[in-house]
């Protein structure tokens, strides 16, 4: 009878695999067809508008159809517009693309959806130290709906870039330092932008940045130099990009960097080889903000040497610059561009606009009750409270001074306290920042009426003005106080003194990270230090909340201060989300996805790391090793780390076998308690390092996890099945396969503290 059932089961398996695919072809033929017969009636310069993705200017609502940007829409030289918040201005402008324009082609929507829309979630760094893919998911989801009612169809995200080096602003957008996580996490935001239909209309395109290597940039400072070789791009900063392609994201944007001596707006290789031919890619590729223009600077040539080498390397689109728009038909002419690639680039934008089901309603997303009823609402403000709350990372605790109680005299003193516009964080676009909560409200809400709440703003974000000018754009400011620091700080410790508890409230602003926000010193600015010291010298007990997009060089307060909670920047809702964690509403779950150095002079400091000829065996210093005269190795806190108000124990590693053959499977398995005396969330993470290799190999890398819930006492085992496929990687020849031989596996709670055990493994 099971027999019969398996068999029944599986032939209609068989019969709806191949509906789907069948479904799947007809909608592509039906696609083709559409385009073909509309490239039919196209001139070459409708073509080539469609690649234009101009800025919008201002739109005025009501006005679109007399602004400058209409003038070109009605000529058929725009393919889209990014950036413009609201219905009405989106509708007015749609509207002069299908009726004034020759060939009534919609435009598309684009928008710097990063992190939520006006419901703002943690900046993805802080997003990706939940390590749930589920929650992270859900949180594109709510994006995806919130943009798709405000007339949004494509976002900007994920930037999935790998950075190892915390310098560099623009870490706080990516999902930190791990090629693993990073692939999981850019599928599950494409999966949650995307949904299954892009043509419903409250799904939009993903947009994958910033292809490639951004991450790398030379000294962290922005749109610098990148230079590495081929072996590391494919082992440890393409994979998201590839995990993007493999989850369907409908389009990719090149980033600024030059890879191999070519920047990558005009890199070939890296735009058609590596991501169309390999990967397999098959929607389309937009320039970064000018960067067609940039490669004059770059030193590539005039506008039109840029452009033609952009277009023919694999460009699709055009941001702002307007280089292929202006120079494509000269160029055309001149034999360095090809009609082919025109219709190819053509082709790409029009099918995105298809898959949108923009053809068939070009107002899909312009729904004025949409708008009205979708967004910011209770449920996804919930949300969002629910997921920062699970992204901030204790990384200390002594004396478990946290969880603070609901009683007693709080005093709440830093630049941070009682500021909303910095917590939605860099790249919030959509927000409105007068929604946003600040911590003081969130701690007077959750604490409730037993809670006193005395505060002082202590210190402003820096003593230097200009530098406080220059991290609070973009209406993120911290309101400067104009009090000498000494007044401010004898103020706080004035309160301080007549609090049982010191809630500290500082760190970085929002613009201190994020694009061309690039620091040479990541310390807590002294201003902020000087305030913390004084506290500290009052003696009673102190808690840093810590914001920042970036890890900061925390080893004097790690040596200081005893309880500290990073909290990066929590969203619209991140107020209430810190103090349900500092009042222990929420025990705290998230574990850090980038390494947190001593100093700057560590940088690049990285959990998986090469061994070098000469590893650091036992005790800094030692003379003829792989480390520093004057810091050790170590970072602060390591990859992977974050503690929780209870304590988890691992017991010891088990592995179902020592020896194993092709393709068996290992069992790694390990007793996880939770030791302490309140439930909570364990991050139980895998890693492996393949010990001898035809190139050298990290001394480990990510190869798995689990967020497991454990109620205080229990005990749960966590197991993983490991394959052959866990131990592939690119070697010289840049073939992915694995190589027999003997293999370290690691379990623990983070990249430092592991239980290991090894196995042999032969082909
Ligand atoms: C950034 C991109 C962004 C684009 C559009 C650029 O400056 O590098 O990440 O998507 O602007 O706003």
């Amino acid at each position: 009878m099971k027999r019969i059932w398996v068999i029944t089961l599986f032939l209609f398996s068989l019969t709806v695999q191949s509906q789907t695919a069948s479904d799947a072809k007809s909608d592509s033929y039906r696609m083709k067809a559409f385009v073909d017969a509309l490239m039919k009636k196209m001139t070459l310069e409708e073509k080539i508008g469609q690649l234009n993705l101009p800025g919008s200017g201002d739109i005025v609502t009501g006005q679109a159809s007399n602004s400058d940007i209409a003038k070109k829409i009605k000529e058929g030289k725009v393919g889209g517009l990014f950036n413009i918040k609201s219905v009405a201005k989106i509708r007015d402008v749609q509207k002069v693309a299908v009726e004034q324009s020759r060939l009534k082609i919609p435009l598309i929507f684009g928008m710097d959806v990063i992190h939520g829309y006006e419901t703002v979630f943690p900046i993805p760094l802080a997003l990706s130290c939940t390590w749930d893919m589920q929650a992270i998911e859900r949180s594109a989801r709510i994006a995806a709906q919130e943009a798709s009612a405000d007339g949004i169809c494509w976002t900007f995200s994920p930037m999935v870039d790998i950075a190892r080096d915390p310098r560099w602003g623009r870490i706080a957008e990516g999902n930190g330092e791990d090629a693993y996580l990073g692939s999981q996490i850019a599928k599950a935001m494409v999966r949650g932008y995307q949904g299954t239909d892009l043509s419903k209309n409250n799904t939009i395109m993903a947009c994958t940045k910033h292809y490639a290597l951004y991450g790398a940039a030379e000294a962290g400072r922005d749109y610098n130099t990148v230079d590495m070789s081929h072996q590391r791009m494919y082992n440890d900063y393409f994979p998201p990009f590839k995990a993007a392609v493999e989850a369907g994201a409908g389009s990719f944007m090149a980033s600024f960097n030059e890879i191999d001596g070519v920047p990558a707006t005009g890199n070939k290789w890296l735009l058609t080889d590596v991501l169309r031919k390999q990967w397999g890619f098959k929607g389309f590729v937009v320039t970064d903000y000018t960067g067609i223009n940039e490669m004059i600077e770059h030193g590539i040539g005039d506008l039109q040497t840029a452009s033609a080498r952009a277009l023919m390397a694999g460009i699709d689109m055009d941001m702002v610059g307007e280089g292929i728009l202006t120079t494509t038909p000269k160029s055309l002419k001149e034999g360095i561009v090809t009609l082919q690639r025109i219709d190819e680039a053509c082709r790409k934008i029009l099918e995105a606009k298809y898959k949108l089901g923009l053809f068939d309603d070009p107002y899909r997303y312009c729904d004025d009750k949409r708008a009205k009823t979708e967004i910011f609402t209770a449920d996804n403000r919930k949300e969002a409270r629910n997921i920062a709350s699970q992204s901030f990372v204790l990384l200390k605790n002594q004396g478990n001074i946290l969880p603070l109680k609901k009683g007693g005299t709080i005093a709440l003193i830093g630049p941070l306290a009682d500021n909303k516009q910095n917590m939605p964080g860099t790249w919030s676009v959509a927000a409105n920042f007068e929604n946003a909560t600040s911590l003081l409200t969130g701690l007077k809400e959750v604490g409730g009426n037993n809670v006193k709440i005395l505060t002082a703003r202590g210190s402003n974000l820096d003593y230097d003005s200009l530098f406080e000018d220059r991290a609070g754009m973009f209406g993120k400011s911290l309101h400067r106080d104009s009090r000498p620091p000494s007044v401010m700080v004898q103020e706080a410790v004035d309160i301080a003194n007549q609090a049982d508890v010191i809630v500290l409230a500082v760190g970085e602003s929002a613009e201190m990270t994020g694009e061309s926000s690039s620091r040479s010193n990541i310390e807590i600015p002294a201003a902020q230090k000087s305030l913390i010291n004084s506290i500290l010298r009052t003696g009673k007990p102190v808690v840093l909340v810590v914001f920042t997009g970036r890890p900061l060089t925390l080893q004097w307060e790690q040596d200081n201060v005893p309880a500290i909670l990073n909290v990066w920047f929590g969203g619209s809702e991140a107020g209430y989300a810190i103090a349900d964690v500092l009042f222990g509403d929420v025990n705290p779950s998230g574990k850090l996805t980038t390494t947190f150095p001593q100093n700057v002079g560590q940088i690049p400091l990285y959990y998986n790391h090469k061994n070098t000829g000469r590893p650091l065996q036992g005790q800094w210093f030692q003379k003829f090793r792989s480390n520093y005269l004057d810091v050790s190795n170590d970072p602060v806190y390591p990859f992977g780390f974050g503690l929780s108000y209870t304590q988890f124990s691992y017991g010891d590693l088990k592995l179902s076998s020592s020896s194993l053959k092709g393709n068996q499977t290992l069992k790694a398995s390990i007793d996880v308690t939770n030791s302490g005396t309140r439930d909570g969330k364990e991050i139980v993470q895998l890693y492996i390092r393949d010990k001898v290799g035809s190139t050298t190999r990290p001394v480990k890398e990510l190869k798995g996890f689990q967020k497991v819930e454990l109620k205080a006492g229990e005990t749960k085992n966590i197991s993983f099945n490991i394959t052959p496929e866990d131990l592939r990687f690119y070697n010289y020849n840049l073939k992915y396969d694995w190589e027999p031989g003997e293999f370290v596996i690691m379990i623990g709670g983070n990249s430092r503290d592991v239980k290991s055990g090894s196995v042999t493994w032969s082909k």
